[in-house]
């Protein structure tokens, strides 16, 4: 079998990587692999058709590092990583559980999960469009669009927050642009809070963003909160404004517990397109530190608006089968800044993870 790549290669059957093969069925034929879309650090996603030819989009779980595909079925590397395979696939199905329960026109819908060839499998609506990575440079958003794009996006964090759950990886890449140009969140972070143990290798573990994601999610048991995500989704909405991710929060991290300025610029003063206020408001979002973010989705969009701030509301839990372990987001109101000790050992740890990281990736 031969087919061409997403870069226009021409591909031979031994050329293939781990993906599954145009024309594979899949859950007893209800699912057929048309085209891979992409391959990610935690799993293999393709376009599909299902029984009735609806278009669908299907993503695998397939942690790369971890897992190999000696034929259909996916297997474990080695004994070592069986445990570690073993509950992230656990850890999909709740996620994907999860997933599928919020309603919102901004978050992409899950309309099944199954397990099939040793791993598991999410069916996704199809979203027409591209996502706001490649969006950008075809055809950047004005301001009136990123305006309105934020409040739906907070709208949907907002939702997804209420429910217990985190993204953990709000990005230009993890937001598609519908062909009626609203944004829709997908790729939420199944099993990305998993951290490295005695069956999970360091050398496996992607669980950052460059630019994108906060400081405390490059920390083993980072104070993860909304605060993060929000973070995450004010970084998103900085490269829509100023044409780029602000710096690395480890970087920026590092500055600050050297007691040298933040490299971070502020958008307020700088682009005359936008309000002050929501210019305002995206930087305090893109604090370092987390308790001098904002704080909750809501709060964001009152700011926005100018409409009263909301009270905090009380955080649902995910319901039966097998409530995962809530992502902890009740929060203290106000934490003290770190002491310049603790703020270092932070950059220590920052420094050697991060260290981890890239020697690994
Ligand atoms: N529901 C969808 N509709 C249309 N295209 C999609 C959809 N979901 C994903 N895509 C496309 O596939 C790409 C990869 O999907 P996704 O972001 O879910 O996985 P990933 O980043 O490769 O994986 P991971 O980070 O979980 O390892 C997206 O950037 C987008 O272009
Ligand atoms: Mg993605």
């Amino acid at each position: 079998m031969s087919a061409v790549s997403n870069d226009g290669v021409h591909l031979e059957s031994e050329d293939w990587g781990d993906e599954l093969k145009p024309g594979t069925d899949l859950f007893h034929g209800q699912y057929t692999i048309e085209r891979h879309l992409k391959s990610g650090g935690f799993g293999i996603t393709y376009l599909a058709r299902d029984s009735l030819h609806r278009q669908v989009v299907i993503k695998e779980c397939f942690p790369e590092g971890m897992c190999v595909r000696p034929s259909r079925a996916v297997r474990p590397r080695s004994r070592t990583y069986g445990a570690g395979v073993a509950t992230l696939i656990q850890k999909f199905i709740r996620e994907a559980q999860n997933l599928s329960r919020i309603d919102h026109p901004n978050v992409v819908r899950v309309h099944q999960v199954f397990e099939d060839n040793d791993t598991a499998y999410m069916v996704l609506d199809f979203i027409e469009g591209r996502d706001l990575g490649e969006a950008i440079t075809v055809n950047p958003l004005g301001p009136d669009e990123i305006r309105s794009a934020l409040l739906q996006l907070l709208d949907a964090v907002a939702v997804i927050h209420d429910r217990g759950l985190l993204h953990r990886d709000i990005s230009p890449d993890n937001i598609m642009l519908d062909d009626q140009r609203r944004p829709v969140l997908i790729d939420f972070g199944a099993a990305r809070d998993q951290k490295p143990g005695r069956d999970r290798p360091r050398s496996t573990v992607h669980v950052v963003k460059d630019g994108y994601s906060p400081q405390e999610l490059y920390l083993q048991g980072g104070d993860q909160g909304p605060w993060s995500d929000l973070y995450a989704l004010a970084a998103t909405f900085h490269h829509l404004i100023a044409g780029e991710a602000p710096p690395n929060s480890q970087t920026r991290l590092a500055a600050l517990a050297m007691g040298s300025p933040d490299p971070y610029q502020p958008l307020a003063g700088r682009f005359d397109a936008y309000p002050p206020t929501f210019l305002a408001a995206i930087d305090k979002a893109l604090s370092v530190m987390a308790h001098a973010r904002i704080q909750s989705a809501r709060e964001w969009t009152a700011l926005i608006t100018g409409a009263p701030a909301p009270q905090p509301r009380p955080v649902l839990q995910p319901k039966a089968p097998a409530p995962p372990r809530p992502a902890v987001i009740a929060r203290p109101a106000a934490k003290p800044p770190l002491p310049l000790t603790r703020a270092a050992a932070c950059v220590a740890a920052v420094l050697a993870l991060g260290a981890v990281i890239l020697a690994t990736v």
